[in-house]
């Protein structure tokens, strides 16, 4: 099975690669640009893919706030292309959504029927994305995500340890939930569900939105926390974490109080079971500590 993922450098493309199992082949700019409708087409075309994979997001979720239209251009429209081309070449797409799509007034972890209310203008670009891409492509697989987070990129973890390297003290919001989401966790539901579109192209359930992210929740502060004991362990950085309210800490993009999302249908349906978000961070935290601070390990 040949996966052709759109995005080189991003977490998930990077998890993609890591995680193999298949022919993965990475295409990102310049050729393949998703602000450049031409150069899809063609890129995905010579491409001759069995599933497309689009990795590849405007994610500067605060920076949306004043350039609304670029992640409009990058979440809806190029998305919608990406999974046009894919159509065109006969080949299914997955496609990677967020939580953002959510006002985050719900009580309980958002199930895929819930009605979406994003708060901002990333949020609104990515629900759109959700909608044109399923337009575009009969065969497609929106997976909404949350809180990701890998060895590779700018993420909260490494941003926590960073941070960790030259402060005590750290002060962390405590009243949004989510579930932390390893972009190797989240490769390893997305090979799954491209594996099943190719494999049952006639079953309609297969198809659809469905949430992917780890098992088990946590605030930002609690994420943090775990982040410092697993570095301590190991000789990393680590500092006290300090829980502050979201409204000590104001962005431009208003961010979902409740992030957390079930996971009960891509488990009934794809048959991918979460891996729990502290299992998971281990992994993470260890890589991170090795490159960005080496030498800092106990032996
Ligand atoms: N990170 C999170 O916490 C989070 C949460 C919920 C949902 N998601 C979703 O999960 C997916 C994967 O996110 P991620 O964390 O892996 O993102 P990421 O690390 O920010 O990577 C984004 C990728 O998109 C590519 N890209 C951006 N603009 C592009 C353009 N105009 N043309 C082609 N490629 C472009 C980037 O390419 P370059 O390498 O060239 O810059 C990069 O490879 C995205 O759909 C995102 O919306 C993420």
């Amino acid at each position: 099975m040949r996966i052709v993922v759109i995005g080189k450098e991003g977490q998930l493309a990077r998890s993609l690669v890591e995680r193999g199992g298949a022919e993965i082949v990475t295409l990102g700019r310049p050729e393949i640009d998703l602000e450049k409708p031409e150069t899809i087409g063609p890129a995905i075309a010579a491409s001759a893919p069995d599933v497309v994979v689009n990795a590849a997001a405007y994610t500067a979720v605060d920076l949306a706030e004043s350039e609304p239209e670029r992640a409009r251009a990058i979440n809806a429209v190029g998305a919608s292309a990406v999974a046009e081309a894919a159509a065109k070449a006969g080949a299914p797409i997955v496609h990677i959504s967020t939580d953002y799509v959510f006002d985050g007034s719900a009580a309980r972890p958002y199930l895929e029927s819930d009605p979406v209310a994003p708060l901002g203008a990333y949020g609104a670009s990515k629900l759109e994305g959700e909608r044109l891409v399923t337009a575009a492509n009969g065969n497609s697989a929106i997976l909404r995500t949350a809180w990701v987070y890998s060895p590779f990129g700018k993420n909260f973890v490494r941003t926590m340890l960073r941070l960790a390297s030259t402060r005590d003290k750290i002060s962390v919001v405590a009243d949004q939930r989510g579930s932390p989401t390893s972009a190797l966790s989240l490769a390893d539901f997305v090979l799954a569900v491209a594996r099943n579109l190719v494999a049952s192209p006639e079953d309609a359930s297969l198809r659809g939105v469905f949430h992917a992210v780890g098992a088990g929740e946590a605030t930002w502060a609690e994420f943090a926390e775990a982040i410092f004991a697993r570095s301590a362990e190991i000789g990393g950085p680590s500092a006290i974490v300090e829980p502050i309210p979201t409204s000590a800490y104001p962005t431009p993009a208003a961010r979902p109080a409740n992030s957390r999302l079930s996971t009960e249908l891509i488990h009934r349906v794809h048959g991918v079971t979460p891996t729990d978000w502290r299992v998971a961070l281990v992994q993470s935290v260890d890589r991170l500590v090795a490159s960005d601070f080496p030498g800092t390990q106990s032996s």
